[in-house]
């Protein structure tokens, strides 16, 4: 994934409202290269789902994007490059990401969008991941959302 800088100036940018999360995942969409990791992490309602949503459309993959809220991981395949999103607040153990294939999605070449990446201290993640933590502004409708390059190397 490139020129990533561009978007963040600094390593952060200020989102308003819902749209404009969604079109920051528009945006990333764009830069986005078959096989690259997103680690989304962030609190209950921060926006990890929306900005998904917005990587969704950027690639062309015509399904909304719902929060995979009774499945640990959604596919994508319509798009620009194939996506698999997952959620692991819903796993209980690392085994349980095994248990789907984790290990086979990390060779797949497709690109994998995780929300809360960090669970068990992010050890599911590869080195190469590329980290966004999304923060709760000072009003209701305003997100912080950091990009953090390496946060494991
Ligand atoms: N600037 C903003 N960006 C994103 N969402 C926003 C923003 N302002 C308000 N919201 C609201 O915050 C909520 C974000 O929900 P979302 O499902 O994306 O969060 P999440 O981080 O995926 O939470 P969860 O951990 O429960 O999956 C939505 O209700 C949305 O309307
Ligand atoms: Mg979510």
């Amino acid at each position: 994934m490139h020129s990533s800088i561009k978007i963040f100036q600094q390593g952060k940018t200020e989102v308003r409202g819902e749209e404009a999360m969604r079109e920051l995942g528009r945006r990333i969409a764009g830069l986005l290269e078959a096989g690259d990791v997103l680690g989304l992490v962030g609190d209950l309602g921060a926006g990890k789902t929306r900005l998904v949503q917005g990587v969704l459309e950027g690639l062309g993959c015509g399904t909304k994007g719902s929060s995979p809220t009774f499945s640990i991981v959604h596919e994508h395949m319509g798009g620009r490059l194939p996506v698999a999103h997952f959620d692991f607040y819903r796993l209980q153990k690392e085994e349980e990401a095994l248990q789907i294939g984790w290990d086979e999605y990390l060779n797949s070449g497709m690109v994998l969008l995780v929300e809360w990446a960090d669970r068990f201290d992010g050890e599911l993640m590869p080195m190469d991941t590329v980290w966004m933590r999304l923060e709760r502004g000072e009003e209701e409708d305003v997100r912080e959302v950091f990009l953090e390059a390496n946060r494991c190397g």
